[in-house]
């Protein structure tokens, strides 16, 4: 069982207020000829959006659950047809077409445990690129503000949906756990630095175009979020 069937079921009502991405990654997709992979494509808050302007996106996620999701979405909107969900490993993702964008939204990369697996799933996408074409992902490292203000207390983020926050700053690593009512899970995060991010890019191959710090587009000044788009170069 992939980590992400236990929380399949309120996933979307979890992240219902993540909404300030989807608008990006869709302007992101429209800007490229052709299909689009999601890696970590979940529950297809994301892809689905992107379906509904007109791409088709190929979507691989290791969760059945969420895959499920994402299918009923797509089929719910209208777009089942340009929606073409894979199970898979984003780090090995069964994908053997070649394609201008590959995105992977909502931090996912962060559930690599660590720099030779983030490094993998770099080189990963960086493979099923077209030279020339773009990788964008969105991470995060915490504030020490934010460590103090979280550190384990249970916050009601939705109505009924608990989410606790575990840092360990050592290891820069927190375990996120969720609850509401019978579902419960928790997962590690593995966060790395602006500076070590840059380095895996350029060893997977990319060149950087744009860090942003926030959807907006506003240049990355040392924010909490990294936003980064990056160009296939070899
Ligand atoms: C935070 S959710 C993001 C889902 C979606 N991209 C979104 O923006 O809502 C993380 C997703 O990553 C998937 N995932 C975690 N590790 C994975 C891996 N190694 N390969 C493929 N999917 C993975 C989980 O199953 C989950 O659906």
């Amino acid at each position: 069982m992939a980590l992400y069937d236990a929380i399949a079921e309120i996933y979307d009502a979890w992240s219902v207020s993540v909404v300030e991405d989807i608008a990006f990654y869709v302007g992101e997709a429209k800007r490229c000829d052709g299909p689009v992979v999601e890696l970590a494509v979940g529950s297809g808050r994301i892809a689905v959006p992107i379906a509904q302007a007109g791409r088709k996106v190929i979507g691989i996620d290791l969760s059945t659950s969420m895959l499920a999701r994402a299918r009923a979405l797509a089929e719910e909107r209208g777009v089942g047809a340009l929606v073409d969900l894979r199970v898979g490993d984003l780090c090995d993702p069964p994908v053997t077409e070649h394609v201008h964008l590959v995105i992977c939204p909502f931090r996912s990369l962060l559930h690599l445990p660590d720099e030779a697996e983030k490094l993998r799933a770099l080189r990963a996408a960086h493979d099923l690129l077209e030279p020339g074409g773009r990788l964008v992902f969105d991470v995060f490292a915490p504030s020490p503000e934010d460590i103090v203000e979280t550190n384990g207390l249970w916050l009601e983020r939705e109505a009924g949906i608990f989410e606790r926050a575990d840092w360990d700053e050592s290891r820069r690593s927190l375990l996120l756990s969720v609850r509401s009512g019978e579902s419960t899970a928790a997962m590690e995060l593995h966060w790395l630095s602006a500076i070590e991010w840059r380095r895996l890019i350029d060893e997977a191959g990319f060149d950087v175009a744009d860090l942003y710090g926030w959807f907006d587009r506003r240049p990355y000044r040392g924010h909490d979020d990294m936003i980064w788009t990056c160009c296939r170069r070899d």
